[in-house]
């Protein structure tokens, strides 16, 4: 039997149907780009929950340091700022390689970022503090960085609970704004980090590096040259890539 035989338009005996070919390339690259948008999806997923099965190993197998409930805080927050860095990229990386489909990492990455942001705070008011609300508030306003790393958590907060599709459309013009506040946050963590830290070293000065480069991607006229490079790197032919959608997406829970 021709193993083309049952495939429209190429049967034998047919004339082919003009156009099918292109029809098909169209849905197989389709198909290629949701495969890739899903792969890294999964990768993603992956990667977020990392941190956090280390953590739980060390816990079990008493693998933490001599101050388990520092090292408990240090690390959920270092996740959390990781995580929130590399929602704050995908904007950029989807610019500069036209991979449509990378634009759903921004939610996943956004939504564990918020989530180990969430256990740091647990972390700080539960074992830190022993849930004393008296004691916690004394001990957040008495410690600035503490204030900024909560105003940080807020902006999450407040991105995480608006992040379903339902919210997105019920705010409209306002979800946008909301989700822009992500380089707010963003802001508020690295300023968080930079304080929190005794001393600064070279990890500290290298993530500020970062935050300010993808700050500086975020400028309407630095986006536009992003796009410009891509274009110029389609019309070299290295790539068929996917174009992005033309109104700049949401940058975060998108
Ligand atoms: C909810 C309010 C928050 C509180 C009360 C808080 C509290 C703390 C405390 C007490 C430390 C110092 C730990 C130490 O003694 O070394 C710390 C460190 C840190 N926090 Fe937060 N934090 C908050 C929110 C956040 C957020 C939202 C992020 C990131 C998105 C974050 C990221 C970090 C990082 C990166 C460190 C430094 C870890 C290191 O020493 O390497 N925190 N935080």
């Amino acid at each position: 039997m021709d193993p083309l035989e049952h495939m429209p338009g190429t049967s034998v005996g047919q004339d082919p149907v003009p156009g099918t070919d292109a029809d098909e390339d169209r849905a197989a690259t389709a198909k290629r780009r949701v495969s890739f948008g899903a792969v890294a999806a999964w990768a993603a997923h992956l990667g977020a929950l990392l941190p956090l099965t280390l953590l739980v190993w060390d816990v079990l197998t008493g693998g933490l340091s001599y101050d388990p409930v520092r090292d408990l805080t240090q690390r959920t927050g270092r996740a959390a700022f990781i995580l929130l860095v590399l929602t704050i990229a995908v904007r950029p990386v989807v610019r500069l390689t036209g991979v449509g489909s990378l634009r759903g990492l921004a939610r996943i990455l956004g939504l564990y970022a918020f989530g180990y942001a969430l256990l740091h705070l647990l972390v700080f008011v539960g074992l830190d503090f022993g849930f004393r609300w008296d004691l916690i508030v004394g001990g957040v306003l008495e410690k600035r960085f503490a204030v900024i790393g909560l105003a940080s958590f807020l902006v999450l907060l407040a991105m995480a609970a608006t992040s379903t599709k339902g919210w997105m459309q019920r705010l409209g013009a306002l979800w946008k704004r909301i989700h822009r506040l992500v380089y707010a946050a963003g802001t508020l963590a690295m300023l968080h980090y930079l304080l929190a830290v005794k001393t600064i070293t070279g990890t500290q000065l290298a993530w500020l590096v970062v935050v300010v480069l993808l700050f500086v991607a975020r400028i309407p006229e630095v986006e536009e040259r992003l796009g410009a490079l891509r274009r110029l790197g389609e019309r070299t032919g290295s790539g068929d890539a996917e174009r992005p959608p033309p109104d700049p997406d949401p940058e975060f829970f998108g």
